[in-house]
């Protein structure tokens, strides 16, 4: 079997972990999938009422793009870790444990683009942070850093990362497509608020 095929299939096992299950399932915090928008990211995780667990499921979810990616490139080198990086970003939103229902990527997404160049990944957290901040909303936040990464990475000379980084943006709008239909129709709540 080839060695790249190895990776990425390791790559998206590692990324289908899916921490704000096990995280709220170890604290008995109840199921995520039951609340809120019903996702398994560290946004709804931090709806069962409990920061500690929410702050858990981000950094635990973008560990796992983060060491998907740093194997690979170990490994293979830096075409490995960029097809680590989507495979871990796709085992994350796609997990076979879950029916391939898992969660929208955003904290997979910040942990491997740290990986595959932490200036850009700096610039990314950055991006989530300013669009979080200023709209109180997390999918603001996610949908800013995610359509905001690949000019950073043209900006910063990062052009073999161009379109991998277009792909995961692509990839993330997608997943939001609930949050963009209450953003638009002014339905989407703010961090913290259980609805
Ligand atoms: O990371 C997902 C976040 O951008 C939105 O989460 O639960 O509000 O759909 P949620």
């Amino acid at each position: 079997i080839p060695l790249l095929l190895v990776l990425a299939l390791g790559a998206y096992l590692i990324g289908s972990v899916p921490f704000g299950l096990v995280i709220t399932r170890v604290m008995g915090l109840g199921d995520p999938r039951q609340i809120g928008s019903g996702n398994i990211g560290a946004t709804n995780v931090l709806r069962t009422g409990s920061k500690a667990a929410g702050a858990a499921t981000l950094l635990l979810d973008g560990l796992k793009g983060a060491v998907a990616v740093i194997v690979a490139r170990t490994i293979a080198g830096g075409d490995a870790a960029q097809v680590a990086a989507l495979a871990a970003f796709f085992g994350h939103c796609y997990p076979v444990w879950l029916g391939f229902k898992g969660g929208k990527g955003v904290a997979t997404f910040l942990g491997v683009v740290l990986a595959l160049s932490w200036p850009v990944g700096l610039l990314a957290c950055a991006s989530w942070v300013a669009g979080l901040a200023l709209s109180r909303i997390s999918s603001v936040g996610a949908l800013t850093a995610a359509g905001l990464t690949p000019i950073w990475l043209i900006l910063t000379g990062r052009l073999s990362m161009v379109v991998l980084g277009i792909v995961l943006a692509l990839l993330i709008y997608w997943r939001h497509r609930s949050n963009i239909a209450r953003l638009r129709a002014g339905t989407e709540p703010r961090v913290g608020r259980k609805s």
